[in-house]
C-alpha cells in the first residue's frame, strides 16, 4: 500500500481516472493483505482496521483529481458493508474490495468508450484540435477522455491535426502525448505552451479540448496549470473549449473552483528539466500543478453520460445523480490499526 501511494505521489501513475482506479486496487489489496497474514483472534475487526488505515493513506496521495477520494471511498464502503455480515471473515472482505475495484476499472474503460463517442459529434470536419498535458491511455485504462474524443474523431475521419502543448513544468504533452497519438498514427505537432495564442489569432485552432481532475457544482473545473489561459485565449478568438471527464471526475460536493484543493508540488519540478536546473541555483520557484477554469469559460463538458452546457449546475447534478458514488464521509474514520 505504501508502494501504491508512493506511486501516485510520485507520478508514476498519473491522470485522474487512473489514480481512482490505482487507488481502487490499492485498498482491495490492503484487505487481501489482511485475508491473509494475521491470526484467528479478531481477525475481520482488525482487517477492517487495516483497511480503514490504507483507505486514508491512499485517499491523500493527492489531493486534487476527485477520482481518487472518491474511488477509494467505494471500495472501503463495499468493505464496511461486508463486513456487516453476521458471518463475515477476512476473506469476505477481501473479496468484496476486489470486486468493487474492478467494477471501477471497468467502469473507467466503458466511459472512455462512451466519451469518445459523445466527444466525436461535436468535432467539425477537418478539425484541427490542440490539447493539453495528457489525457490518454497513460491516464485512464484505455482511450482516455480529451484523447478519446480526438481519436474518436479521427476515427470517424473528422480530424486533420493535433497541437499538442509541451505541458511546463513535467511535459506530459511532449512525453506522454506526443508519444501517444503518433504510436497511433494521428498527425500532431508539438508546441511550446506559449504558442497557444498565436495559433489561434491566426486561425489554426479549431477547438480545444482538454481532461480534468475535478469539476465542481458549478461547473469550474480544475485541471493541469495551463488550462485556464487556453480557456481564456479560446473565449477571446471564438474557439470552443471542450472538457472530457468520465462522471466519476464531477464532485457535486464541491461548490466551486475555489473550493477545490489545487496540489502544490516540488518548486524543483519548474527550477529543473529532466533533472537539469534551468534557473540559477537557490532561485524561488511554484509548483503550483492545477489551476481552476471557471464555467463560462467552457462550451461543454463531454461526459461518459452525454454532453453537459450550462447552466451547469443543472446539468451536473443530473449527470452525478446517475453515477456510483460514495462520497468522503466513507474516509470519516482515520484511526491507525491496533
Ligand atoms: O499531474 P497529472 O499528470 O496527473 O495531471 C493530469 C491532468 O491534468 C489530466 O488532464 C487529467 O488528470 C485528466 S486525465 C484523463
Amino acid at each position: 500500500v505504501p508502494a501504491v501511494a508512493a506511486a501516485i505521489r510520485s507520478l508514476a501513475v498519473r491522470g485522474a481516472p487512473l489514480i481512482g482506479i490505482a487507488g481502487a486496487y490499492g485498498t482491495a489489496l490492503a484487505a487481501v493483505r489482511a485475508a491473509a497474514g494475521r491470526g484467528r483472534s479478531a481477525r475481520t475487526r482488525r482487517a477492517l482496521m487495516d483497511v480503514d488505515a490504507a483507505a486514508a493513506a491512499l485517499a491523500k496521495a493527492r489531493p486534487t483529481a476527485v477520482n481518487l477520494p472518491a474511488a477509494v471511498a467505494r471500495v472501503l464502503a463495499a468493505v464496511r458493508a461486508a463486513a456487516e455480515a453476521p458471518d463475515a471473515d477476512p476473506e469476505a472482505l477481501a473479496g468484496a474490495a476486489l470486486r468493487e475495484a474492478v467494477r471501477i476499472d471497468d467502469e473507467e474503460r466503458e466511459a472512455c468508450v462512451a466519451i469518445g463517442r459523445f466527444g466525436a459529434a461535436l468535432v467539425p470536419d477537418g478539425a484541427r484540435f490542440l490539447t493539453h498535458c495528457n489525457t490518454g491511455t497513460l491516464a485512464t485504462n484505455w482511450d482516455g477522455t480529451a484523447q478519446a474524443v480526438i481519436t474518436a474523431a479521427f476515427d470517424a475521419g473528422r480530424g486533420s491535426t493535433v497541437w499538442v502543448d509541451e505541458t511546463r513544468p513535467l511535459l506530459q504533452g511532449a512525453r506522454l502525448t506526443a508519444w501517444e497519438l503518433q504510436r497511433r498514427g494521428i498527425p500532431m505537432t508539438l508546441v511550446a505552451d506559449t504558442a497557444a495564442g498565436s495559433l489561434m489569432a491566426r486561425g489554426l485552432v479549431d477547438l480545444v479540448v482538454v481532461g480534468a481532475d475535478r469539476i465542481a457544482a458549478n461547473g469550474d473545473v480544475a485541471n493541469k496549470i495551463g488550462t485556464y489561459q487556453l480557456a481564456v485565449l479560446a473565449k477571446h478568438h471564438g474557439v470552443p473549449f471542450y472538457v472530457a471527464a468520465p462522471v466519476s471526475t464531477l464532485d457535486p460536493g464541491t461548490p466551486t473552483g475555489s473550493d477545490i484543493p489545487i496540489e502544490d508540488r516540488d518548486p524543483r519540478e519548474v527550477t529543473t528539466l529532466n533533472g537539469r536546473a534551468v534557473a540559477p541555483a537557490g532561485t524561488p520557484a511554484a509548483g503550483q500543478a492545477f489551476d481552476v477554469t471557471p464555467a463560462a469559460l467552457v462550451s461543454a463538458i463531454v461526459t461518459d453520460r452525454g454532453v453537459l452546457r450550462a447552466p451547469f449546475r443543472r446539468s451536473i447534478g443530473a449527470a452525478s445523480r446517475s453515477a456510483p458514488s460514495v462520497r468522503e464521509p466513507a474516509l470519516a474514520s482515520r484511526r491507525e490499526p491496533a
